[in-house]
């Protein structure tokens, strides 16, 4: 009896004395004026949450674009830190359904730059190169040839849904190739759970494209699963690390358990996501296959400490 009473109390105390650090935590966070967050992320945690800035902004204006025909200026403008507009963004002709989903992850993206700023400094948004011909030198260095008439991003969902099969996946890589690296649980859990979300928009892509997976693109002929195929294999070309990329139909042997051929998510041999280097994610997004050489959706280049460590050197 007496034993229960006085753990009982104990255990009030120290209920009251946790509550009472609580009530404190908040006011000392805002005393330090904006440098708060940066205290508990060292600079290389604090580098390799800034890197993927850059795909965020990239998808967050293309994403905001397609779907509602305004960008982070009109919808964020706080989170832009006065970056310049992105090029040739524009409203893409989608079907209400698909463009409920396109404009449920471009409200998802726009968090994921509040989540990441919150965490680091950041940077201003890049240029970004988001015209109906950056897309085009996309698909035409996937099939090796120029499309002809070029393809367009934003003429109909399933071309839409192609360009958008472009981007998000080359993030989720990222996420995975750099929560190894990180030291630290903040930095860590944001990385998780920008990871969650990055891969679940992949994951929707992927299973719309999927169902229409031997459907023809107009006026090409040739199949969606055709496609996403050139275009994993291009990013597999260009980020040159070998194969950490695969379209929607594979060999057999190259499937779930290395026996099935259909490939609604990418993974490797224990169908674990594939990682990506800052690195090798720079080679992609310029095209240029070379992390000193911007291009692509990145006419100026990336921003952050590691990009521009590469863009520095000539
Ligand atoms: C955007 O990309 C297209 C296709 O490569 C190119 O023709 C155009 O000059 C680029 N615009 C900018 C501002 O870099």
């Amino acid at each position: 009896m007496a034993l229960s009473s006085i753990s009982t109390t104990t255990t009030a105390t120290a209920s009251v004395f946790i509550s009472f650090l609580l009530l404190l935590v908040p006011t000392s966070f805002c005393s330090n004026n904006g440098l708060n967050f940066k205290s508990d992320v060292p600079q290389s945690d604090a580098d390799l949450l800034e890197f993927p800035l850059n795909l965020e902004y990239l998808e967050a204006e293309l994403f905001l674009w397609a779907s509602l025909g305004r960008g982070l200026d009109n919808v964020a403008p706080d989170l832009t830190m006065g970056g310049p507009p992105p090029v040739g963004a524009r409203k893409a002709n989608l079907d209400p359904f698909t463009n409920d989903v396109i404009l449920q992850f471009a409200y998802q993206e726009v968090g994921h730059l509040r989540a990441i700023k919150s965490r680091v400094q950041g940077f201003p948004r890049p240029l970004l190169n988001l015209s109906a011909e950056a897309f085009g030198e996309v698909m035409n260095s996937a099939f090796g040839r120029a499309l002809n008439p070029p393809f367009n991003p934003y003429a109909n969902e399933l071309n839409f849904l192609l360009a958008s099969y472009v981007v998000p996946y080359v993030g989720l890589t990222g996420y995975v190739g750099a929560n190894p690296k990180l030291q630290t649980p903040p930095a860590k859990r944001l990385v998780a759970g920008l990871l969650a979300v990055e891969s679940g928009q992949d994951a929707v892509i992927r299973g719309l494209l999927y169902k229409r997976a031997s459907e023809k693109v107009n006026p090409y002929g040739i199949t969606v699963a055709e496609f996403t195929n050139r275009v994993s294999e291009l990013r597999n070309k260009l980020g040159s690390s070998g194969v950490k990329d695969e379209g929607l139909e594979v060999p057999n042997l190259q499937g779930a358990e290395g026996k099935i051929r259909g490939n609604v998510l990418a993974g490797d041999r224990n169908s674990l996501g594939f990682d990506r280097t800052p690195e090798e994610i720079l080679r992609i997004v310029y095209g240029s296959g070379n992390e000193r050489i911007p291009g692509g959706f990145y006419p100026k280049g990336a921003d952050g400490r590691i990009a521009k460590s590469h863009l520095q050197s000539p």
